[in-house]
């Protein structure tokens, strides 16, 4: 079996989970672009996680169902905003909420997802001291998220940010979503708080590499592999990693055309012109390699479990995130 079907074998409760919890309700124009996203794709990466988390704890992955649920629905929240605030139009290979339903209903979608993820969590079969904590936890990641959000919102105006703040900006904004979704499979699967926490970091600095990766890929793959628009970063002059290390790396005249590009409106020539300077100057790889090297540590901490199927495709998936294609 490729990876692609144990994926979707592992997400299939996901969706028959959100096809039920996101059906259509009064008022209609709000239930129906709450559940736009969501349906249409995505990879379920991160309710997937939690339950191979869960799995490879010992754990009964069924009873991290609505748990991992929840973590879509506050993911797809997190889209429906951001393609508000980066100005995308396009997302899961479909329009973006805001731009069929409007800016006021697209908020409202998104706050209702949100909503969604709590009521999930606490339907889920498990003790109620353990919800208590998933609760407590994924409020505070969501809280985080927004942290990180406003960061990635202010680098634009900066001309330089160092790599340190990027880091931390795409942790908050994108990386413990990921360590969530493995703490709370693992609190789920009957873990030690100490164990847990251990594979929460882990995946949180996996995550780190999913973001570096993601800005990759938006400078390099096309619209029609992403489902979403690409060269998006740098028609909004966003300081990911691809930008920065362009900007310490390239030639004088090189960095000036850059920051000009990044700064201006512009359109797909300057993008393209963008991506070669970076292609040149080496900044590519070296996000590339960057994004790699974050498999290393995990591995190490996942070489920890027995060698069974479970730990096995949590390998997979790890590797998955940050080698995805083109
Ligand atoms: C996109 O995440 C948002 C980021 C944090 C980069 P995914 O690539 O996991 O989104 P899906 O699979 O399209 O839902
Ligand atoms: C998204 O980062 C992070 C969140 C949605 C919280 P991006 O802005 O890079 O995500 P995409 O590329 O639009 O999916
Ligand atoms: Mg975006
Ligand atoms: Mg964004
Ligand atoms: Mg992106």
């Amino acid at each position: 079996m490729t990876l692609k079907e144990k994926l979707a074998i592992k997400a299939k409760p996901i969706n028959d989970a959100l096809e039920k919890y996101l059906r259509i309700r009064e008022p209609k124009k709000l239930y129906n672009a709450s559940a736009h996203i969501p349906l249409a794709g995505g990879k379920r990466l991160r309710p997937v996680m939690a339950l191979i988390t869960c799995d490879m704890v010992g754990g009964d992955s069924n009873k991290a169902i609505p748990f991992a649920t929840a973590l879509e629905t506050i993911h797809n929240f997190t889209l429906v905003h951001d393609d508000v605030m980066d100005d995308d139009d396009l997302r899961h290979g479909v329009d973006a909420c805001h731009t069929i339903y409007g800016l006021s209903t697209a908020i409202l979608a998104g706050d209702t997802l949100f909503a969604y993820a709590f009521e999930m969590i606490t339907d889920s079969d498990v003790e109620d001291f353990i919800k208590a904590d998933l609760v407590k936890n994924v409020a505070y990641v969501v809280r985080k998220i927004a942290e990180g959000q406003q960061m990635d919102i202010n680098f634009e105006e900066e001309e330089t940010v160092d790599a340190s703040e990027y880091l931390e900006m795409i942790r908050l904004k994108t990386s413990i979503l990921f360590g969530a979704a493995a703490y709370g499979g693992a609190k789920i699967g009957g873990t030690t708080e100490k164990e847990a926490r251990e594979l929460e970091q882990m995946a949180t600095d996996v995550g780190l590499g999913f973001q570096i990766w993601d800005d990759y890929l938006d400078a390099t793959a096309s619209e029609e592999i992403l489902g979403k628009p690409s060269g998006s970063d740098i028609r909004q002059g966003k300081r990911t990693l691809l930008a920065i290390e362009a900007l310490n790396r390239t030639n004088e005249t090189d960095r000036t055309r850059l920051i000009n590009i990044l700064d201006s409106k512009n359109n797909d020539k300057d993008v393209k012109e963008a991506v070669i300077i970076m292609e040149r100057c080496g900044a590519l790889e070296a996000c590339h390699k960057q994004a790699n090297g974050y498999l290393e540590g995990a591995r190490k901490t996942l070489s920890k479990y027995p060698q069974n199927e479970a730990r096995q495709l949590f390998e997979e998936l790890l590797e998955y995130m940050v080698t995805r294609g083109h």
